[in-house]
């Protein structure tokens, strides 16, 4: 009896246990050709691609050791070359956790990832010292059920003020962009002295986990997981790409009708509620005290600052603009510490993808300039940046947000 009882106590909790990735890798292909790109897109239902192919630039693919052997296969009999870039994702994120301290009931800090919990409870925790010139605005609820919690951080509350926003954690496992933007919280308000003109003249709006039912699907379940964690009717595969999901050609190039690829549209523009939060949001306060100015993601792995457009290869209206600015925050980042960062539009320099809050945010006419930065690194750990790079990450990348912001004052 004892026995058995043991036993169900361990299926029960191996099933409670994160999937494991042991023997993964990730692929760095190089396609050269049309037929290359065109070969590699047909395989994103299948395989969990870390960046979307495009001509000439390397597409990096996640594999289990299971199909390993099919896919190299087929790489070769198409000529596509190949190296390995990760040799066992198992181990990456093994020594991620390793380096993270335990964090239950340590103060909040950058170094390690923290939950969706202690990160909402670190903004109301710093807005309730720095009353004056913040707040805390639950702006709406996740498929799950959670609040979604944006910062407000600025002096003057109630009047209308020109207005920077900045979304985090759209994609669930690119674990840096929360770390990163609630730091960047932290030194607006903690150092406020230093930014005091700037917090006069603007407001910031920082959502750091924009995707909070899929960050904590990483937390928990699979560290890989990137969309969110709706119900796709009709489907076993769960999720819908909310950098898929916003509305400027709504399901055009970069995206996919499977609900099983990691680059699901949805069903419709806004049906995310995550999505449809942020729209709503935005829309409602640029009537009142909001000017809208800014609009910036922030994705990992590229480093990269892109500005519209996503969907297509044109380039925007405002496109030297945004183009010039970005250059000028590149090389503040870069003075930071040496980091090299591309600056272009979408399309041509990382690859289509209908459907961004930065398409829409520009194309939309409520924000003047829209930027994705994608902050560290280029693949050496991809998604599973060692928590020691957070602090580094983010003081280089706010060199490159205090460009910005600094540009409308
Ligand atoms: N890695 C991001 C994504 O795939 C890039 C976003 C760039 N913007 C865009 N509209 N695709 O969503
Ligand atoms: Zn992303």
């Amino acid at each position: 009896m004892k026995l058995i009882l043991t036993l169900i106590g361990c299926i029960a909790a191996v099933s409670a246990l994160p999937a494991r990735f042991d023997g993964h890798q990730v692929l760095r292909t190089y396609p050269t050709s049309a037929e290359h790109v065109e070969k590699l897109v047909a395989l994103g239902d299948t395989y969990d691609f870390w960046s979307t192919p495009k001509l000439n630039v390397p597409t990096d693919i996640r594999v289990d050791p299971v199909n390993n052997a099919l896919l190299r296969q087929f790489l070769t009999k198409l000529g596509i070359k190949y190296e390995i870039l990760i040799k066992d994702l198992q181990k990456r994120i093994y020594w991620e956790s390793k380096s993270m301290g335990n964090s239950v009931n340590a103060a909040f800090d950058w170094t390690s990832y923290h939950s969706t919990t202690e990160i909402q409870n670190f903004l109301v925790d710093i807005s309730a010292q720095h009353k004056d010139i913040s707040e805390v605005i639950t702006i709406g609820k996740s498929t799950e059920g959670r609040d979604l919690k944006l910062i407000r951080i600025g002096a003057n509350g109630g009047t209308r003020k020109k207005a920077y926003f900045m979304d985090g954690g759209i994609h669930a496992r690119e674990w840096i962009s929360p770390a990163i933007t609630t730091w960047f919280v932290n030194e607006l308000l903690s150092n406020r002295n230093k930014y005091t003109a700037l917090l006069n003249q603007v407001d910031f709006y920082i959502l750091p986990v924009a995707n909070v039912d899929g960050y904590e699907y990483t937390r928990s379940s699979s560290r890989m997981w990137r969309k969110t964690r709706s119900i796709n009717s009709g489907s076993t595969c769960v999720g819908v790409d909310p950098n898929r999901n916003f509305d400027v050609e709504f399901g055009g190039p970069g995206t996919s009708s499977s609900p099983c690829s990691e680059i699901y549209k949805g069903e419709k523009a806004f049906s995310e509620p995550e999505t449809k939060a942020i729209r709503d949001f935005v829309v409602s306060r640029g009537k009142t005290t909001a000017d809208w100015k800014i609009y910036n993601a922030i994705h990992s792995y590229a480093q990269m600052i892109l500005t519209p457009w996503g969907y297509t290869y044109d380039l925007p209206a405002d496109y030297r603009k945004m183009r010039d600015l970005g250059d000028k925050a590149a090389a503040a980042l870069k003075a930071v510490h040496g980091t090299q960062y591309k600056v272009g539009s979408v399309t041509e320099i990382l690859s289509a993808g209908a459907g961004g809050s930065d398409d829409w945010a520009y194309g939309s006419g409520n924000f003047e300039y829209s930027y994705t930065i994608e902050v560290r690194d280029t693949g050496a750990y991809g998604f599973i940046l060692p928590p020691q790079q957070i602090i580094p990450t983010a003081q280089e990348t706010f060199q490159a947000v205090l460009t910005m912001a600094n540009a409308l004052i």
